[in-house]
């Protein structure tokens, strides 16, 4: 089973995880990256301003198949009640995505906020094969990990089925 990670993480929390879940699945793990780590509203503006101008993505991410994945991981911490920005502006870019997309979510609140379950369920054009989600103060005490393991059959026994 072809497994591929790619996660946008802004303070490191989503990578942290990330990192977990590629260990475990042995998968690769890629990372968004963003240009500019300016913080602000004038900042922010800049950046929207010269999206718009250039109509490219302020975003880099490594070039890969990811179509040809048997299981794809998207990774985002909530932001404003929806997927961060560089994700979504990855998925601006109609990238090939496979069948089976699952998704990982970090935010500061004890439930995952189901506003960015269906933001990125709208993004990637279907329902996601099974969610991970970590709350800050499950991060702090590792409570999450209690999570991987149905997460991780969720997602091999969903692969089983549909092979
Ligand atoms: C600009 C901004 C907006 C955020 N919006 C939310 C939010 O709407 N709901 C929430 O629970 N946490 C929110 N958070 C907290 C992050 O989702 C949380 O700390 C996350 O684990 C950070 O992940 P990262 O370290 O991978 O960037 C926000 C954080 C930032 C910086």
């Amino acid at each position: 089973m072809t497994c591929r990670i790619l996660l946008y993480s802004k303070v490191g929390n989503t990578l942290k995880v990330g990192e977990e879940l590629a260990w475990q699945l042995g998968a690769q793990l890629h990372e968004i990256e963003t240009p500019e780590v300016e913080d602000g509203f004038r900042a922010r503006l800049r950046q929207k301003l010269s999206s718009v101008l250039s109509k490219q993505p302020q975003v880099y991410a490594s070039d890969q198949p990811w179509a040809s994945s048997d299981l794809l991981i998207l990774g985002t911490p909530a932001t404003s009640g929806r997927a961060a920005e560089p994700l979504r502006q990855w998925l601006a870019t109609k990238p090939a995505l496979p069948e089976r997309v699952a998704l990982l979510i970090t935010s500061d609140e004890a439930q995952c906020p189901k506003s960015v379950i269906d933001d990125m369920s709208r993004l990637i054009g279907r329902t996601p094969v099974a969610v991970l989600y970590a709350s800050k103060s499950e991060l702090a005490t590792g409570a999450w990990k209690s999570r991987l393991s149905p997460f991780l059959d969720h997602c091999v026994i969903r692969h089983r089925q549909s092979a």
